[in-house]
């Protein structure tokens, strides 16, 4: 065969990003592609920081490309994660290019431990990330990062957050000491979080996980107002109650008009140590249901496992502590499946865009 840019293109016309509908060339997944004599060169520029999602896309290109004879090809890559389009439509935070909340109906499902792991799979990737704790009745994320100290100021009113293993984090805690129990009526949170939003070098960041107050009620509702959310995150366990209030939290999403990304069902099930059986303490697939029922996507399950305690106890998370463990491993494939969406929101906004412009110039 006779090998051009278009015969290539076609072979490779199918294949989809991992975690979204994009394909390669509407995602823009593949930034440049020349052959030269039987070498075919292809630079990908990709959407999220996971390798594993990079290394499937160049098998299945080889893969593609052999079936019409190409038996040489070269790739250059590089990692471009997507702004989403609503970072330049409000100038409060223009270097962050994705905001993700991360919320729970009630307190104690794990929605810190889910947020801190979340932003660490991330930043593990290779991503800048920063992590607002906007818990600001139960700050925890210094303790679960392991990070304490009072932030430096860049000017009389800017405050920098603080690296936390390669995070940059800012929280309540840092502020009132961990000691102080913090008891702020309703506009005071609402300041606080505007400052923390308005008045924290964030800087250039790749995703800005917020880790939200439990509830859904008006502190809530403000908060997904004030801040250009990309998207949202909800996390449950599987009792029922606390899958009604997953219910409520998408309602409030719903209500801002911010796209939930999906459920995660946490203190899913127990995994015996010795025997390696698995016990459905609570039931379980209760968040799946829920998920399906609203029409929203399901993340993923992440077990009940002393470790994750512990992590959180002395500033190691489990996707550090021990990635290996199925733990840490659910929350690493949340994390794709989270960053995967965002890119497919970002990109996908962007040809929306375009597609306006087009309008408007006939
Ligand atoms: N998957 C899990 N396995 C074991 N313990 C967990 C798990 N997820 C959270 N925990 C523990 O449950 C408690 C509540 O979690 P936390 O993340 O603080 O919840 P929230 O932020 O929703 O109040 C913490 O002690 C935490 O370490
Ligand atoms: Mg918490």
């Amino acid at each position: 065969m006779n090998l051009d840019q278009n015969n290539l293109r076609a072979a490779l016309r199918e294949l989809r990003y991992p975690g979204t509908d994009l394909t390669l060339e509407a995602g823009e997944i593949i930034d440049d592609l020349r052959v030269k004599n039987d070498d075919v060169l292809i630079r990908f520029q990709w959407p999220t920081p996971f390798p594993a999602s990079h290394q499937s896309v160049k098998e299945a290109v080889e893969r593609k490309l052999r079936e019409i004879g190409v038996n040489r090809t070269h790739f250059q890559e590089q990692v471009e994660i997507p702004a989403h389009p609503r970072q330049s439509e409000k100038s409060l935070l223009p270097g962050v290019k994705n905001i993700i909340a991360v919320a729970s109906g009630k307190g104690g499902v794990g929605k810190s431990t889910i947020s801190a792991n979340l932003a660490l799979s991330l930043a593990r990737a290779g991503a800048s990330v920063g992590l607002m704790d906007a818990d600001v009745y139960g700050p925890s994320m210094g303790l679960m990062l392991g990070a304490s100290g009072r932030p430096t100021m860049a000017d009389e009113k800017t405050l920098i957050p603080i690296d936390a293993q390669g995070i940059r984090l800012m929280s309540m805690a840092f502020l009132a000491g961990d000691d102080t129990p913090v008891i702020w009526r309703g506009p005071m949170v609402h300041g606080l979080i505007q400052q923390f939003l308005a008045n924290v070098a964030w800087g250039d960041l790749d995703y800005l996980v917020i880790d939200l107050p439990p509830g859904t009620g008006d502190a809530q509702l403000t908060l997904t107002q004030l801040a250009p959310l990309s998207g949202s995150v909800i996390v449950t366990t599987p009792q029922e109650v606390s899958l009604i209030d997953a219910r409520k939290g998408l309602r409030m999403f719903q209500q801002v008009k911010v796209p939930v990304l999906g459920v995660v069902e946490n203190m899913s099930y127990f995994i015996d140590p010795g025997s390696g059986n698995r016990t459905e303490i609570f039931g379980h697939g209760g968040g799946r249901r829920t998920a399906d029922e609203l029409s929203i996507p399901f993340l993923g399950e992440v077990p009940i496992d002393p470790e994750v305690a512990r992590g959180g106890d002395d500033g190691m998370p489990i996707v550090r502590r021990n990635p290996e463990s199925p733990a840490a491993r659910a929350i690493a494939t949340i994390a794709e499946k989270v960053s995967a969406q965002l890119a497919e929101l970002a990109i996908q906004s962007r040809g929306a865009a375009a597609l306006h412009l087009d309008w408007d110039d006939n």
